[in-house]
């Protein structure tokens, strides 16, 4: 009977993955370096998968189609500190090279961006944020300008300009840009034998990002030209904690940002199909009308646990908005409650057992 409680109190057991990114301290200035400096070779490249983007469809029927079978892919990350600034490497296969060309308006570059949350008591969502925790988007895409003195030529001929962008984000649809003239932030990015290489480079401390321990969090995500990626419609990372070496502090974070919980992954997917099923579509379950919530197909990829848990809990915390009215003209997801405020359509499943929800979790962690 001891035995047979203690196995169950064992069922539910928390474990945590230990993928983070170790800031390597180096002598120096790391701000400005390029994709190519030699310095890089001090840290070594730590691999993270970004999931597609499939929750929220654009209106475009044509970049539907083509990322329709679009995969999880790998993102190779390292990073270097100098004690004030911090630099990022990210290096990603792509077998097509996408530049935008001057004067096409249409076309669509590869390239990448990185998000910090802009604050550090709550886990913004990870997908732009939301109205409440807001995040700032750094995004970089190849393109090609014309001629002048100051630019170089890359070995293939071809200027690429980084087209390079600062965005603050509360959500899908919210994008402000934000002027960083002054604010030491500069991307590279170059194609290399299959491979892009990106970098970013910027104060680890700025107007938007604070830090006050060993460790803070940050997400990737990286864009295919040829998929007419853009926007949401991208590969992302969950957020991914980045330890400085040397500094104190930060286990709490890395640990609760990689947490997976150990529970009936079977019993699960029985909730999830009764209860989700007729709202969302996920992997080969498609009962559910098209459009009616978001995709969770890739959510246990990108979502962490406490994402996911207030979002079966709290579904009002973060409102995942299906802007694109054109695209789900039939179902709106959020609606105006009776004090005139947002409120989602999916009603919270706060009566679950404790055991029920952490089976539903398991599940919903296997979603990538
Ligand atoms: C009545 C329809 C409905 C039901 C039933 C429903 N949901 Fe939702 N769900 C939505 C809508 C609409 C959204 C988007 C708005 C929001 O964020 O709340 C959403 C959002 C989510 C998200 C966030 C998705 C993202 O891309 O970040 C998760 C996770 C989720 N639901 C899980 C569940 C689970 C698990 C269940 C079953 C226990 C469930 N939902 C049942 C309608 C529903």
């Amino acid at each position: 009977m001891l035995v047979k409680t203690v196995c169950f109190i064992l069922i539910v057991c928390f474990a945590s993955a230990n993928d983070y990114i170790s800031a390597i301290k180096v002598p120096g200035n790391v701000l400005g370096i390029k994709a190519t400096s030699k310095a890089w070779m001090s840290a070594n490249f730590v691999n993270f998968k970004a999931y597609p983007m499939v929750n929220i469809k654009t209106n475009d029927s044509q970049a539907n189609r083509l990322n329709y079978n679009n995969g999880v892919k790998t993102i190779k990350i390292k990073a270097l500190y100098d004690g004030k600034n911090i630099a990022f490497l990210l290096k990603w296969r792509d077998t097509t090279e996408n530049i935008a060309k001057k004067l096409e308006t249409d076309s669509f570059e590869d390239g990448f961006g990185i998000e910090f949350p802009t604050q550090l008591e709550v886990i913004p969502y990870v997908n732009f944020g939301d109205r409440k925790y807001s995040v700032i988007y750094y995004e970089a895409k190849a393109g090609i300008v014309q001629y002048s003195k100051k630019q170089i030529f890359d070995n293939n001929k071809n200027y690429i300009n980084v087209k390079q962008e600062v965005f603050q984000y509360q959500g899908f649809n919210s994008s402000k840009k934000i002027n960083f003239k002054n604010s030491n932030i500069t991307m590279d990015l170059i194609y290399k034998n299959g491979y892009w290489l990106g970098s970013l480079s910027k104060q680890i401390v700025d107007k938007f990002s604070s830090q006050n321990s060993g460790a803070f969090i940050i997400s990737f995500s990286v864009y295919n030209g040829q998929n007419m990626q853009r926007g949401r419609l991208r590969n992302l990372t969950p957020w991914i904690a980045v330890k400085l070496e040397g500094v104190d502090g930060g286990e709490q974070l890395i640990n609760k940002i990689g947490e997976q919980i150990t529970a009936n992954v079977k019993n699960g997917e029985k909730i999830a199909l009764k209860n989700c099923s007729i709202c969302h579509v996920y992997k080969k379950v498609k009962n559910a009308p098209k459009y009616m919530a978001p995709d969770l197909s890739f959510v246990g990829g990108y979502g962490n646990l406490d994402y996911l848990k207030e979002s079966i809990l709290d579904p009002n915390r973060v409102q995942v908005e299906d802007f694109t009215k054109t695209a789900h003209p039939n179902f709106s997801w959020i609606e105006k409650n009776e004090n005139n405020k947002n409120s989602s359509i999916m009603p919270s499943f706060d009566w679950m057992s404790q055991s029920e929800i952490n089976d539903l979790l398991a599940f919903l962690q296997t979603l990538k």
